[in-house]
């Protein structure tokens, strides 16, 4: 849907931003663009919406040469999130998230009704759309930047660095309330980012990007973390990689065991076996885990590692297990209740087994 063919961007007196650029986008995706600082993400980004104009080659957008619209049509038939939110400071939240409809010519009354229903999309409560963009926090800001994009529902989004200026746990979340938002928009989604992990997380397809505007792998997140083009790709993609890869390995044959367990009262005392010697998993009347007590800790609540869903990759059981004070990584169902415990040892064999089943492929 989106095609970049032999674009070059070349700034006044300068080495190319952008160098020779061929890749073809497919609609309904999200195709992330990755790279160190300075490499064209940006440039290559604003060329689709001719915010920046291309010094030789062509881009097309279903088919059609960019160039052949009028620049200001174009931007506003693409959303388009910045690394700041760029929101208007002076105007609440509600107008700048109507602000490309009612350029676009929606009366006003509509336009503020489809604001009240977006703020909900993105999970902001409807009495922050009165404020203004400085009495919100980075993270709600972000999230009407996205708003805002969608306001006018056009098909292709373009997203540079949006998470970037929020804290690890904000991003996350961020992250998975995009890719939940995907699965019904199914925008064609070009997102920004130096961050190989945010990469991985969200693209349908990485491209990465070298020194000098050079596209130096374009394939999917598995491949690049198991199949690095050439040096430069597996240096980026950096020393975690082989741990990451494992983001993409299933977790079928991980064996969930029975674990004691103590139930916590409704007064906060657990109905614990005075006798038991070992760990023991403290669960809450409605099934969730609260932590664990040890052996020699006087039966204190320690608090518990990350939870495994069975379903989800072998790195998410690994490090459930890793993180666990027990050392065995607890595993819940899709409403988060307790159906046993995984053990660090049985995930590495699997690891292991799946390696060989790779290597045999070859
Ligand atoms: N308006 C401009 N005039 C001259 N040079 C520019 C201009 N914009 C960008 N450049 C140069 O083009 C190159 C690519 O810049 P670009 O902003 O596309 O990089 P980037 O990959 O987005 O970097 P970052 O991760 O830091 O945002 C850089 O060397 C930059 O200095
Ligand atoms: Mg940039």
């Amino acid at each position: 849907m989106i095609e970049f063919q032999s674009v070059t961007k070349q700034y006044q007196g300068g080495q190319p931003a952008v160098d020779q650029l061929t890749m073809s986008i497919s609609p309904g995706s999200i195709t992330v663009f990755v790279g160190p600082s300075g490499c064209g993400k940006t440039t290559s980004l604003r060329m689709i919406n001719r915010m920046v104009e291309p010094t030789s080659g062509v881009i097309t957008v279903a088919g059609k040469d960019v160039t052949s619209v009028p620049a200001p049509e174009l931007r506003r038939s693409m959303g388009y999130v910045m690394q700041s939110s760029g929101l208007l400071p002076h105007r609440s939240v509600l107008d700048n998230i109507a602000t490309v409809p009612r350029l676009n010519g929606v009366a006003k009354s509509d336009a503020r009704k489809r604001a009240e229903e977006l703020l909900d999309v993105v999970g902001l409560a409807p009495a922050l759309g009165k404020r203004y963009p400085s009495q919100l926090s980075g993270g709600q800001q972000q999230r009407v930047g996205v708003a805002r994009a969608l306001a006018a529902d056009p098909p292709v989004l373009l997203m540079d660095e949006p998470f970037s200026a929020v804290d690890p746990v904000v991003r996350d979340e961020l992250q998975q309330e995009l890719l939940r938002l995907q699965k019904d928009l199914a925008k064609t989604i070009v997102f920004v980012t130096h961050d190989i992990d945010e990469a991985t997380i969200l693209g349908d397809k990485v491209a990465v990007f070298a020194t000098g505007g050079k596209l130096a792998q374009y394939a999917t997140p598995e491949e690049i973390l198991r199949a690095p083009a050439n040096d430069f790709v597996a240096s980026f993609v950096g020393r975690d990689r082989g741990f990451r890869h494992l983001g993409f390995t299933p977790s079928d044959g991980v064996t969930v065991h029975q674990v004691p367990t103590v139930v916590r009262g409704l007064h906060g005392s657990f109905d614990s076996d005075s006798a038991a010697t070992g760990w023991q998993l403290v669960v809450g009347a409605d099934g969730h885990p609260l932590g664990w007590t040890g052996p020699g800790n006087g039966g204190g609540l320690i608090p518990g590692g990350s939870l495994f869903r069975p379903g989800e990759s072998l790195r998410r059981a690994l490090d459930a297990a890793l993180s666990s004070p027990s050392g065995l990584g607890v595993a819940v169902d899709s409403e988060g209740r307790v159906l046993g415990v995984v053990r660090g040892g049985e995930v590495l064999a699997l690891i292991e087994e799946a390696r060989q089943v790779r290597q045999a492929a070859l």
